[in-house]
């Protein structure tokens, strides 16, 4: 049995207003009283919902996220948000190096680590997302892409505080194709024996690794029941409110 409690992480992407957010929140609260307190939530709206899903979840055990931050702490960025920003309206935890960001925004290893290094000097926990392309894994690369994903972390001389890392296989992202839990377990093995390597056994056991990619109500037990795989990353399925406090549930 993991130490590691469970963590449900929705990622709304583009998607829902603030009015559609806090619709939302007041239809997931309804459902929260029978979901179990074991299993951590954490909801990503886009940012413009931020302030107002914020105050909806003030009180309650729902951390409230972004889907990024920038790497600086302010100045001449027109467009962006910096983490000071975040942390004033109650943002407890960031994504960072999510593939749909890789991939259209070219953002690379040192961006993260900056934007890593900004979230923790505000406490927001950073959720750092790695995963190959398909290209990749036929490839055989697999093992090299997480490794040089997870070099992000190298400037760090000891475990940025609150750390949880997503593993998002890119060719299960929004296609409906999920990772098999074993193909899922065998990456989380590689993530944690990599930070094993930097921080020791004892801390990386510590760590929470989600996995994101077509988790649905239906196969979220499967892969969330396996010791290695600590809750989810979930864009799609975490839309809407039933379907959502599902996958809560398949994680208790
Ligand atoms: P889907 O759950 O829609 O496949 O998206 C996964 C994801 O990218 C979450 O960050």
């Amino acid at each position: 049995m993991s130490s590691r409690a469970p963590l449900v992480v929705a990622n709304w992407k583009m998607n829902k207003t603030a009015r559609e957010a806090a619709a939302f929140a007041e239809e997931f609260l309804a459902l929260r009283p029978s979901l179990p307190d074991s299993v951590g939530v954490a909801i990503a709206p886009a940012f413009p919902a931020l302030e107002r899903l914020g105050r909806l979840l003030t009180h309650t055990q729902i951390l409230l996220a972004a889907q990024d931050v920038h790497t600086e702490t302010k100045g001449a960025n027109t467009g962006e948000v910096s983490a000071p920003m975040l942390k004033d309206l109650g943002v407890a935890m960031a994504l960072v190096g999510h593939s749909e960001r890789r991939r259209d925004r070219k953002e690379d290893e040192a961006a993260f680590t900056r934007k890593i290094e900004r979230l923790v000097e505000n406490a927001i926990s950073p959720l750092y997302c790695v995963g190959e392309t398909l290209e990749e894994r036929d490839g055989g690369k697999t093992d090299d892409v997480l490794a040089r994903q997870m070099t992000a972390l190298d400037p760090f001389g000891s475990l940025p505080a609150g750390l949880v890392i997503a593993y998002e296989p890119v060719w299960a992202i929004g296609t409906g194709r999920a990772a098999s839990p074993a193909m899922a377990v065998e990456a989380h093995r590689q993530i944690r024996s990599l930070l094993a390597k930097r921080y020791g056994e004892g801390v990386a056991a510590t760590v929470r690794i989600l996995y994101g990619g077509s988790v649905t109500p239906a196969n979220a037990a499967t892969l969330f029941g396996e010791e290695e795989i600590d809750g989810g990353l979930v864009g799609g399925a975490s839309l809407v409110p039933a379907d959502f406090a599902a996958l809560v549930k398949a994680a208790g």
